[in-house]
Order: C-alpha cells, then sequence, then structure tokens
C-alpha cells in the first residue's frame, strides 16, 4: 500500500492498493473502527453509490467480512439512484440487495431505499425529507459519517455529470439529474449534503479512471470543470481508494 498526501485544499488521503481485496480490506478496517466511535443504539449512517466498483467490493465483503461486522447497527442510503424499478438490473438498490444486503439477511430497517419507480421530481423531496429526518444534523444539515462515492471516466460522481454540474451547487440535499448519453433519468445527492459528510471516500479502480484521477487530485487542465473536483467536505475526512491501475497517472 502507498500512501502520499497531493498538493490539495482539503490534503484528502489518498491510498493505492495492489489489488481491490486489500482496498476492501482497508475500508472495513476504516468503516469497523469509526463504528467503535458510535454510542450504543446509534447507527453509524453509509450512503453508498452504484456501477460496478462497489458490487466487486460486496463480493469480497460477503466472502470475507461478512461476520466480522455488526450489520444491524449501519443505517443504509443511497447517494445516487437510477429512476427505474427496484427489480430493475440498472437499479443501484437491486445491484446493492444481490450482491451484498440479501447475503447478510439485512432487515428493512437498516435500509432507506430511494424510490426509483416514482415520479423523480416528488421522489427527490422525499427522499431528502427521509434523509433530513433520519441523520443528526451538523451546520443545519444532515451529516453521514460515510459517503462512498465512485468516479466516472468523464469525472462524474453521483449522478452529477459534467454537463450539469452546477446541480452540485444546488440549495437542496437531493435532485433529479439526467445521464448526458442515455437520456437515463436520476435522482442525486447534492454538494450541500456531499460536503457535509463526516467522510467522504472515493473509490475509483481501473486504468479507466487513471487519466480523471490524476487531472483531480494534480489538479491538471480544467480540473474543476469535473463534479468530482468539488468534493471537499467542509469540517470532513476526504479518503480517495484506489487501486494501482487508477492511481497509475498519481506523481509520486
Ligand atoms: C451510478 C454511480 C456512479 C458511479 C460511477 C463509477 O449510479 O452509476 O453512483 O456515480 O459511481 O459511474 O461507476 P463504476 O464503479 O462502474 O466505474
Amino acid at each position: 500500500m502507498t500512501e502520499f498526501t497531493a498538493s490539495y485544499k482539503m490534503e484528502p488521503k489518498i491510498k493505492i492498493f495492489k489489488d481491490l481485496e486489500e482496498l476492501t480490506g482497508y475500508l472495513m478496517s476504516r468503516i469497523q473502527r469509526q463504528m467503535l466511535n458510535k454510542s450504543s443504539g446509534q447507527y453509524y449512517s453509509i450512503a453508498l453509490s452504484g456501477g460496478s466498483t462497489p458490487k466487486a467490493i460486496f463480493k469480497i465483503i460477503i466472502e470475507k467480512y461478512r461476520t466480522k461486522i455488526d450489520w444491524s447497527r449501519i443505517a443504509f442510503f443511497w447517494g445516487d439512484e437510477r429512476c427505474v424499478a427496484p427489480s430493475d438490473s440498472e437499479s443501484n438498490y437491486h445491484m446493492t440487495y444481490q450482491n451484498l444486503f440479501r447475503h447478510l439477511n439485512l432487515q428493512e430497517l437498516n435500509f432507506c431505499r430511494i424510490n426509483g419507480e416514482d415520479e423523480p421530481e416528488g421522489e427527490a423531496i422525499r427522499y431528502a425529507e427521509r434523509v433530513d429526518f433520519m441523520l443528526p444534523h451538523f451546520n443545519g444539515i444532515p451529516q453521514f459519517d460515510l459517503i462512498i462515492l465512485g468516479l466516472g471516466e468523464d469525472g462524474h460522481t453521483a449522478s452529477i455529470f459534467p454537463e450539469n454540474i452546477s446541480l452540485f451547487y444546488s440549495d437542496k440535499l437531493f435532485e433529479t439529474s439526467q445521464h448526458p448519453v442515455t437520456g437515463q433519468k436520476r435522482i442525486t445527492a447534492t454538494g450541500k449534503l456531499i460536503n457535509n459528510a463526516k467522510e467522504v471516500c472515493f473509490l475509483a479502480t481501473g486504468i479507466s479512471k487513471a487519466e480523471k484521477v490524476a487531472q483531480i487530485l494534480e489538479k491538471s487542465d480544467d480540473w474543476d470543470t469535473l463534479p468530482a473536483s468539488l468534493v471537499n467536505p467542509a469540517q470532513g475526512k476526504l479518503v480517495w481508494l484506489l487501486d494501482k491501475a487508477a492511481g497509475a497517472e498519481l506523481l509520486m
């Protein structure tokens, strides 16, 4: 594992792992440590991302960490969701249920899904109200213990794309969005919620992410046109967990 700090406003912790197993092990130990700080009866809140990276990590969690965590003490949410039914293969909830929850016998009370099947504008409002009700607040804004984010090859994160980067600055907690290529409607957390978290952890693997990782972390050419570069928790920690391929273009 390689650790170094990039020249970044919030000095994110950047860790490069030899493979996904090592990355997952570090992520789980980080979560285990942070859960110790929660008093009994207090949930540890996590907002999940979608995509293939979490899916691969869930498989390792089920193989190696299923019994290492008291999953009943975690409240799962999502940072974004595709506006499809929960049974749709495109659904982030569906991917999470199939690859993680069903293996943990997680109860309904341990997760709060975004109803992708409902009318997007109304659901963005409903979900924001649920998150606002269920989480403690910091600066008058609901505060997650951990928000997990992925990085798209175009520099998007959650469902905020370069084409609609202004959503990051919304005064709402969740907004409706649209995939710029497929037109797929999405619901996404905004910067107001993301940058209020106690910790935000990017998970990026594979050579296809290397260029954007370097552009964002080294703040090179137009880095601030990428939504992922706007993630900068005001009081919280910013962590980038990379495999060697995704970190390949970082200047050591
Ligand atoms: C989504 C995600 C999205 C994802 C990135 C990276 O709903 O698709 O939240 O932001 O994290 O696109 O996806 P991969 O892990 O598949 O590269």
